[in-house]
C-alpha cells in the first residue's frame, strides 16, 4: 500500500510536468536575422533527419507517458498493462502518420515480440551499453537505407515510473504484476532493469522526400 502511494505521488508529479510541457515558458526573445546575416548554403541531411527524429521521439514519448499515467490513475498498473497491450503500437502508428515518418521502439530485452531488435540494432545497443558503463552519453545515429534514413536514439530508464513495469521483480515490479504481465506477454524479457540502464532504441524512419 505504501509503495502504491509513493507510485501515485510520483505519477502525480510526472503528470504535472507532462501537462505543462506544452506551455510557453521561454521568456527569451527569438534571434532575428539582420541585413548582415549570411544565408546558409550547405544543407546537411543528417542534421535534418536528427531534428525530425528527435521531434518524433519526443512527441511519441509524451503521448505514451500521458496515456500510461492516465491508465494507471483510472485502474492501476494492471489496467495500464492491458491498455498498453492494445493501444501502445496503434498510438505510435498514429503519431507516425501525423508526422509523415515511421516510429518504432526496439529492444534487446523486449516485452512485445514485435519490438525485437535486429542484428544491426543489437550491435548498436551493445555500443550504447558500453558507453553508458564508461560514463559517456550515447548519442543518436543516422543510417542510410533504400528509400530514406533511419534515426536511432537511446532510450535510457530515467524515471521511477518505468520501473513499476520494467524494474527488478520483487522490488519495484511486484510479483503479482509480473505474473499479470506474463499472461499478456508470455515471452516478456523487459524486466529487471535499473535506473540508468539502456531500455532500447527509438527507431524512426524518415522518407527521402521529407529531407531532400
Ligand atoms: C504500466 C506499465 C508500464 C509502464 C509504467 C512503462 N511501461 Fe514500457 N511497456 C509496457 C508494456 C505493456 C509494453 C509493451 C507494449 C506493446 O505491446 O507494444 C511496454 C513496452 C516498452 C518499450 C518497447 C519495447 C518492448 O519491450 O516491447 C519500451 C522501449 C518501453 N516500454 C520503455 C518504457 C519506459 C522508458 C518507461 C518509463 C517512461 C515505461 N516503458 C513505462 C508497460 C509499461
Amino acid at each position: 500500500m505504501k509503495n502504491l502511494f509513493i507510485t501515485l505521488v510520483v505519477l502525480g508529479i510526472i503528470g504535472i510536468v507532462a501537462c505543462q510541457s506544452g506551455q510557453d515558458t521561454d521568456a527569451q526573445e527569438e534571434p532575428q536575422a539582420t541585413p548582415q546575416t549570411k544565408e546558409t548554403t550547405s544543407y546537411n541531411i543528417e542534421d535534418s533527419v536528427k531534428v525530425i527524429g528527435k521531434k518524433a521521439a519526443m512527441t511519441t514519448f509524451k503521448a505514451l507517458s500521458a496515456e500510461v499515467i492516465r491508465a494507471i490513475r483510472d485502474g492501476g498498473p494492471q489496467h495500464a498493462i492491458k491498455y498498453c497491450n492494445v493501444r501502445a503500437n496503434p498510438l505510435v502508428d498514429s503519431v507516425s502518420k501525423s508526422l509523415g515518418v515511421k516510429i518504432a521502439r526496439v529492444s534487446h530485452k523486449r516485452r512485445n515480440p514485435a519490438n525485437s531488435a535486429n542484428a544491426y540494432e543489437r550491435e548498436l545497443i551493445k555500443r550504447y551499453i558500453e558507453q553508458l558503463k564508461a560514463g559517456e552519453k550515447p548519442s543518436p545515429v543516422v543510417v542510410n537505407v533504400d528509400t530514406g534514413y533511419i534515426f536511432y536514439a537511446p532510450i535510457v530508464i530515467e524515471k521511477p515510473l518505468c520501473l513499476t513495469c520494467h524494474g527488478v521483480v520483487g522490488r519495484e515490479l511486484s510479483p503479482e504484476l509480473h505474473e499479470f504481465i506474463k499472461q499478456h506477454y508470455p515471452t516478456d524479457s523487459a524486466y529487471n532493469f535499473r535506473m540508468g540502464d539502456l531500455r532500447g532504441l527509438w527507431k524512426i524512419f524518415v522518407p527521402k522526400e521529407k529531407v531532400s
